[in-house]
């Protein structure tokens, strides 16, 4: 009788499972408690015939080293368990995210905009496809103007033959949105215009069929020449560093007059000259000037009245300075190795 209780219990034991500590201590107080089976089993023992003693006592003690085994085994397995449970952090973000970087060019062009919106300057922004007027006729290009020539402009929509102000074209210059400006709001104007441009060229490592530029506009009562020239120091300072110098040179655009272009000390060498200065110790970044009577004229704004100046600035050009990119074509290509060497934020 007793040897068969012993198997049975044997089976049982060998069977064990627990989902719970508390379904483990249930276990242990079935089996090996006061009152639990097998130690039942060591109480009935005492009944047995002498002769079976030895074999039934081997065979009990087995039992009980048995299910005390593995009971322990299972205690150890919801231990390991828990002790991993309370390792956890569960306020810990999870594997890093990559993140994204910032282009380049918007990493200049928001510096630029938040420089000149220091001082007043608001964003406006108008159409990459615009139509003649508004990139050149509204801006005192003459009809024959070689800007107008196909080989410097994309056009969209061309008149055969003649040229015709609603010619419709790729803008080569975020001066249009000048005009768009000053037809539409009233001085005082004070506005910058951050757009891409786009010029039949030739891809290379120094030119490109787009890039970007940021336009100013200031047109009130009494504006001269020294506002222009004192808004552009400040600029120079603001994002070149304050020992910046600027030097203007006289140059012609149509719809400037005077125009002058803006050199600053190169960034890179301090003025002392190199290659990127090509020995000079300057450069240039932007074109500039008061804009012209003709064209505040063909704005409907009264030149009598009313003076401004303009200025034009490259975006790849500023970039170029600051961080020293070599290839214009690195900006268009999407090149991680590149895009991620910049600020994500
Ligand atoms: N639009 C000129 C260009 O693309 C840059 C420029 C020069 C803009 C003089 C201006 C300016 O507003 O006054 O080369």
């Amino acid at each position: 009788m007793m040897k068969e209780r012993i198997q049975e219990l044997l089976a049982q034991v060998n069977e064990m499972q627990a989902q719970s500590a508390d379904e483990l201590e249930a276990l242990r107080i079935k089996y090996l408690s006061k009152k639990g089976e097998i130690t039942s089993l060591f109480s009935e023992f005492r009944n047995v015939a002498a002769d079976e003693k030895k074999d039934l006592g081997q065979q009990l003690n087995m039992l009980k080293n048995t299910a005390q085994q593995k009971i322990e085994e299972l205690r150890a397995q919801f231990e390991a368990a828990k002790e991993l449970q309370d390792k956890q952090d569960l306020t810990r973000t999870p594997d890093p995210v990559v993140l994204g970087s910032r282009h380049p060019l918007s990493l200049i062009r928001e510096e630029i905009i938040d420089i000149f919106s220091r001082i007043g300057f608001t964003v406006e922004e108008g159409p990459e496809v615009e139509d003649d007027k508004h990139v050149f006729g509204m801006l005192n290009f003459a009809p024959e103007h070689p800007a107008r020539d196909m080989q410097d402009t994309f056009f969209i929509e061309k008149q055969e033959g003649v040229q015709s102000p609603d010619d419709i074209l790729l803008r080569t210059h975020t001066s249009s949105v000048q005009t768009r400006v000053m037809t539409t709001q009233k001085p005082p104007i004070r506005v910058l215009c951050p757009g891409r441009v786009y010029r039949n060229e030739a891809i290379s490592a120094r030119a490109h069929c787009f890039f970007h530029q940021v336009e100013g506009l200031y047109i009130d009562k009494n504006v001269s020449f020294a506002d222009l020239r004192q808004t552009l120091l400040y600029f120079a300072k603001e994002m070149f560093g304050p020992d910046t110098k600027i030097r203007l040179r006289p140059s012609y655009f149509p719809f400037t007059e005077p125009s002058a272009e803006m050199d600053i000390s190169c960034n890179i060498c301090g003025g002392v000259g190199c290659s990127f200065c090509k020995g000079t110790g300057w450069v240039e970044i932007l074109g500039c000037g008061m804009v012209d009577p003709n064209v505040l004229e063909s704005c409907g704004i009264d030149s009598k009245e009313y003076t401004g100046y303009a200025f034009g600035l490259g975006v790849e050009r500023i970039t170029n300075l600051k961080y020293r990119v070599k290839d214009l074509r690195l900006f268009s290509e999407n090149d991680v190795r590149f895009l991620s060497q910049f600020e994500s934020c």
